[in-house]
């Protein structure tokens, strides 16, 4: 649901399949993305829903502190630059609902 992630936060979530994502907002739009860094392929958050960095700027990961750009997942910073988070499509309904679109 969109109240679960305040604008600047970040939020994990489990998908049908056991894949992990996380959910951020920036300015009103939702972004969501595979949890898994393009540099080692592990997970990016240290402490839970901790995706961004210091300034909730960033999208970062918290092993070697890349940096990714939160509306595009690209990485501009660090040992995956020019890399690119995997984008997960999803679907914001009206009723504050949020659905992966799987097509
Ligand atoms: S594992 Fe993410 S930057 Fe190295």
């Amino acid at each position: 649901m969109t109240e679960e992630i305040p604008e600047r936060e970040a939020r994990a979530y489990e998908t049908a399949n056991g894949d992990t994502i996380f959910i951020t907002q920036r300015d009103g739009s939702f972004y969501a993305y595979q949890n898994i860094c393009p540099h080692l392929q592990v997970e990016l958050e240290f402490l839970e829903n901790q995706f961004l960095d210091q300034d909730q700027e960033y999208i970062q990961c918290s092993t070697h502190g890349a940096l990714f750009v939160v509306e595009t997942g690209e990485c501009i910073s660090g040992p995956c630059q020019s890399e690119s988070l995997k984008k997960v499509n999803i679907n914001v309904h009206s009723d504050g609902g949020i659905y992966l679109n799987e097509a």
